[in-house]
């Protein structure tokens, strides 16, 4: 299997916003789109997306996973770009169509057919840095991807960072590009510098999410993240794990967490920290790095309630556990 994220079917689905409104939406080639040089996204970073997944039960059916949860997202990051609009219904048969197309190539567990709605403003005008595009493209990427887990799941090295932060306040809980280019350089000097796997967002020592995952920590009974609010990206992936956290009786604490309760927690023997995404699915961390010092985390290896956790919820996506909150939707 590929690097995760670089081979695409064939054809996506696609539809143009103008005046007008929405075109119909077309199957075309998944290998390029025209646009103007001036196209107000290539400018003024008006894009945003989304990560879902789509996976093959052994009953042969195909199923997406919480597409409602990702579609409102989308709705949501659109209206706080000033994007148009999007119809949450057509994006929705959007996807199920696309999917349904390719059905057969849809990897078997532990693989899944990641799916990648995007929406960009088109409108050619390079006058419009304090206006919104009023034109606007969205089409819907489809990537198999593999095991993220092959070879194990290596516990991560995380870098504390409590000077800076993930991207501005207010555009947290946008999933745009934007917020992703402004994370990259303090990723890649840490990684250079300490060879953390990732940076942990703490401005003012307030622990909120790594550059492409949520934060979460298991005190024995006791799961901890922070309260949903408009500094970091609202998981999909982050509400389910609460949700079987909830149903196998845990306590869900949702606050906020400061470094050094943090770093006075991760002593114990027992504790665990993990990041939640649709990518990474739990993964395990092991060791934080802060002001220059290793922290273990707990045994410093991949702890069995992160294990239970990441197990239940990749049943319940692959068809081997009853999917008792209606999560997923047959293409
Ligand atoms: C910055 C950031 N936070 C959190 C998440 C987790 O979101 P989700 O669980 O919906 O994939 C992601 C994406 O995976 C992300 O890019």
């Amino acid at each position: 299997m590929a690097i995760f994220g670089t081979e695409f079917m064939p054809e996506m689905a696609l539809t143009s916003y103008d005046k007008d409104g929405w075109t119909k939406p077309q199957h075309v080639s998944a290998n390029s789109i025209s646009m103007h040089p001036g196209a107000h996204v290539l400018h003024y970073s008006s894009t945003c997306f989304e990560g879902l997944k789509a996976f093959s039960h052994a009953d042969g059916s195909i199923n997406i996973f919480r597409m409602d949860q990702n579609l409102n997202r989308f709705e949501q990051s659109s209206r706080l770009l000033s994007l148009p609009d999007i119809d949450k219904q057509q994006v929705s048969d959007m996807i199920i169509e696309i999917v349904h197309k390719y059905k057969a190539d849809v990897p078997k567990p532990p693989g899944s057919m990641y799916i990648r709605p995007t929406h960009i403003g088109t409108e050619p005008s390079i006058g419009k840095a304090a206006a919104a595009s009023l034109t606007s493209l969205l089409y819907v990427l489809l990537s198999p991807v593999g095991d993220y887990f092959a070879g194990g799941a290596k516990p991560l090295r995380i870098l504390l960072d409590e000077k800076g932060v993930r991207c501005a306040p207010h555009m947290g809980m946008i999933k745009s590009g934007g917020n992703y280019a402004s994370a990259l350089g303090p990723i890649l000097a840490a990684k250079e510098s300490v060879q953390a796997d990732q940076i942990l967002f703490c401005p003012n020592g307030d622990v909120q999410e790594t550059g492409a995952a949520n934060f979460i920590l298991i005190d024995g009974n006791e799961i901890i993240t922070k309260a949903l609010d408009s500094s970091f990206l609202h998981g999909v992936t982050r509400d389910s794990i609460l949700t079987i956290a909830r149903d196998m009786g845990m306590t869900v604490s949702e606050r906020d967490l400061s470094v050094s309760e943090l770093l006075e927690r991760a002593k114990k023997p027992n504790i665990e920290a993990a990041l939640s995404g649709t990518a990474a699915v739990l993964t395990p961390v092991g060791t934080f790095i802060h002001n220059n010092e290793e922290h273990k985390v707990g045994t410093g290896e991949a702890g069995p309630t992160t294990l239970k956790l990441r197990q239940t919820l990749n049943d319940i996506q692959w068809g081997r556990q009853k999917d008792t909150h209606n999560w997923l939707v047959k293409v």
